[in-house]
């Protein structure tokens, strides 16, 4: 038996709650995992809360698309994947069914990638979803190239802060976006280039302080809401602006700024395909390697705080960084 975190029916987090069970077995082309660290996503809280973007399977429905431990069975037909390999989850969509809250899960061969050597549980959970998002946003979908400025907003997320480092590390020119000026020395910190404070800033006159007076080349924005039309018009002519989340979650008005490329951006679109994946694994692991690439824990709790760990997810309150669980 083994320790699984399911929830009944959408709302609060105290709809969460653990059960034991039967631990699964792995089928053909399908590897078990002992799970050692989650990471925890928005996307979590939405599918939990009822306002995600797909329903979900209820009752007894899982959660978690990010994870880390060791593969401790193997199906048949599974190469290159053995007993003892310590891996990454990649994509989960069916995450409701084989979500990683728990103490194993079953997944597709195809959806773990080796663990990088040298990452602890803890760090390897923060990885692959903030990283692959920023990898998958700025350089598969908006083609980004060294010398872009890059206008980043909701930089202090965990998603925020891998796009910055990965902007750093092919040379483009990474502007962070932050509701707030206190977190500037920070961001700074992080690798951005400039750092742009709305409490303090005006968003459109920094931009071009920054970037020269034809705007960022490309606006990766994790915010959308009200702002989308401002934030629109900091673009260059012929600019690109990926629209990758949904931290405020007001409606957006459609922007008037043209000639501009938009893309609503979800990373399974690249996750779900393992040609793109061996492209972000590399990229990942090159900048680990050099040390470009710097994955950040905010708090690690235990499974059995899962409920708590929703509500300070909730509360906003985190500093940069993932929040993980430890199993
Ligand atoms: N497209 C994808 O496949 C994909 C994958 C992963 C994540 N995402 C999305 O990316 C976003 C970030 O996710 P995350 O888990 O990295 O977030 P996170 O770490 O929880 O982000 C927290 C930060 O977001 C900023 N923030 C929170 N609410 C905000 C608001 N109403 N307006 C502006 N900024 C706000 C705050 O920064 P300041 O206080 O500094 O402003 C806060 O420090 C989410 O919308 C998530 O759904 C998308």
């Amino acid at each position: 038996m083994a320790r699984v975190v399911v929830f009944d029916e959408t709302g609060a987090p105290d709809v969460l709650h653990i059960v034991d069970e039967p631990v699964g077995e792995p089928a053909a082309g399908e590897v078990r995992i002992k799970i050692e660290a989650i990471g925890i996503n928005r996307l979590d809280e939405l599918l939990r809360a009822g306002t995600g973007p797909r329903p979900v399977r209820l009752p007894h429905a899982r959660l978690g698309c990010e994870g880390t431990g060791i593969i401790d069975a193997v199906g048949a037909d599974v190469e290159g994947l053995g007993v003892g390999d310590a891996v990454i989850v990649t994509a989960l969509p069916t995450m409701d069914i084989n979500g990683t809250y728990a103490e194993y899960t079953v997944v597709p061969a195809n959806a773990v990638i080796p663990r990088p050597t040298g990452l602890d549980a803890a760090t390897a959970a923060a990885l692959w979803v903030s990283y692959s998002t920023a990898y998958g946003a700025l350089i598969e979908k908006a083609r980004m190239r060294p010398g872009d400025h890059v206008l980043i907003t909701g930089a202090s997320s965990s998603a925020g802060l891998a796009a910055i480092q990965v902007a750093r590390q092919i040379g483009a020119i990474p502007l962070a976006v932050t509701r707030h000026s206190a977190k500037k020395a920070a961001l700074s910190e992080a690798g951005a280039g400039a750092v742009i404070a709305t409490d303090e800033d005006d968003l459109l006159k920094a931009v071009q302080q920054q970037a020269g007076p034809a705007g960022a080349d490309i606006i990766l924005d994790f915010v959308m809401g009200p702002g989308l039309a401002e934030l629109a018009e900091a673009a260059a002519f012929n600019g690109t602006l990926v629209s990758a989340g949904y931290l405020d979650s007001r409606p957006a008005p459609f922007p008037m700024k043209a000639p501009l490329t938009m893309y609503r951006y979800m990373s399974f679109e690249h996750t779900l395909d393992p040609t793109v994946v061996r492209r972000i694994a590399a990229f990942l692991t090159a900048g680990l390697r050099t040390g470009a690439l710097r994955p950040a824990v905010d708090r690690v709790f235990p499974l059995d705080d899962i409920v708590a760990v929703h509500r300070y997810m909730e509360q906003g309150q985190q500093r940069p960084g993932k929040i993980v669980v430890s199993v």
